[in-house]
């Protein structure tokens, strides 16, 4: 009965080694428009850095003269900026380059034959009015107004039938992505002063989150591999010994190698996680859940505090968490049950030891 068993596991080690020599990705260099801006990879590239292979169709970004990243919509004229890219959730922060996304919203928004998307989005109507409705108590958007007159936005159904009654003039009403649904109608629904998009295809999140790097198989053309998954692939020595043994094309050689095979293979296929179609293979890791899961965690909504901070509940700006006050640029996550803000790394770190918002103690629900 043992040996058939470790025929089998012989064929899975010479198959698993043969992906391994086949299957090396392309190798990329590492580039970034400027220092503080975003580190570029694949799925992106930067045109004129980095070749076409190492990024994938639409994802191809450049850089401006001052060191912004700049991306280029097929439907666009104008480019925007990248604020941010998370290559783990699959997300990326855009801008208007002259900061005055609202302009953008109402004249070129359009990401059709693109690969992003916004997971959520709301109808804003734009009014333009005399200086007067200021009293309204609506925000108003200050690259788009002037000496005479301001401009709003808002999403509030009550704030549009007022505001209609008015002399205030309609823009027209434009879908805008968003990054948090709306739970309730607020009054003054802002614009938030960057978008964040996302992307289903390539899916390199998984591959990403585990440290691993993603790209392209090396001589063709669309297959994508995973590689370089720290600390868990098979050590060099081992991958020598096999390859001497496969290099020489002898049933004979088989043999030789089997007994060494034979003690090794169990350590080794549990290690063999540079190659993702084999994981289905390695035994399920323990998992002892306390808090929640990282699936639940990344499915909270996230933002980017932009330069002037604006949070869903406008009156917290310090996290509860580590006390420190939130900075523009810095990645805050709320708890949808509850609405409490984090930074996402503090509320993240917290819910994975405990279920339970650590302001009002409200269990989010698993899903
Ligand atoms: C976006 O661009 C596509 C292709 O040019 C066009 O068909 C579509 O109507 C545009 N959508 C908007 C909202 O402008
Ligand atoms: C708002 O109205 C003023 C004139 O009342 C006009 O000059 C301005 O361009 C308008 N702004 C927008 C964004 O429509």
């Amino acid at each position: 009965m043992n040996i058939p068993k470790h025929f089998l596991s012989l064929l899975f080690f010479i198959s698993s080694f043969s992906h391994i020599t086949e299957s090396s990705e392309v190798r990329c260099v590492k580039a970034a428009c400027a220092t503080h801006e975003p580190n570029i990879r694949f799925p992106f590239r930067i045109k004129n850095l980095q070749t076409e292979s190492c990024g994938y169709p639409g994802f191809d970004l450049s850089c401006d003269k001052a060191g912004q990243t700049l991306l280029k919509l097929p439907n666009s004229e104008e480019l925007f900026t990248v604020q941010g890219i998370d290559y783990g959730t699959q997300d990326i922060w855009i801008n208007d380059p002259n900061n005055c996304l609202p302009n953008r919203i109402i004249h070129s928004l359009n990401f059709t034959d693109s690969p992003f998307y916004s997971a959520y989005s709301e109808d804003f109507t734009f009014f333009n009015c005399s200086l007067d409705y200021l009293r309204y108590g609506l925000n108003p958007i200050a690259c788009l107004s002037g000496p005479t007159y301001t401009v709003f936005a808002t999403a509030s159904s009550k704030a549009i039938e007022l505001l209609s009654t008015t002399t205030c003039r309609s823009i027209g009403t434009f879908q805008v992505p968003i990054e948090w649904p709306f739970y309730e109608q607020v009054w003054s629904s802002d614009l938030s002063d960057h978008l964040r998009l996302t992307w289903d295809i390539p899916t390199c999140g998984r591959c990403e989150s585990r440290g691993g790097r993603c790209g392209f198989k090396a001589n063709s053309s669309r297959e994508i591999v995973c590689s370089d998954i720290p600390d868990r692939g098979i050590p060099r020595s081992a991958r020598y010994a096999v390859s001497v043994g496969v290099g020489i094309p002898a049933i004979l050689c088989i043999v030789g190698i089997l007994c060494f095979i034979c003690g090794r293979v169990k350590a080794i296929t549990r290690r063999s996680g540079s190659i993702p179609e084999f994981n289905s293979t390695v035994a399920p890791q323990p998992t002892i859940i306390m808090g929640l899961d990282g699936p639940t965690l990344e499915s909270y909504p996230k933002i980017v505090l932009g330069e002037s901070r604006r949070l869903p509940k406008p009156n917290d700006n310090t996290c509860p968490i580590c006390l420190s006050e939130y900075r523009p640029k810095e990645t805050l996550k709320t708890i949808p049950e509850c609405l409490h803000c984090f930074h996402s790394d503090c509320i993240d770190e917290w819910l994975r030891l405990n279920a339970s918002c650590p302001i009002c103690r409200k269990s989010p629900h698993r899903t």
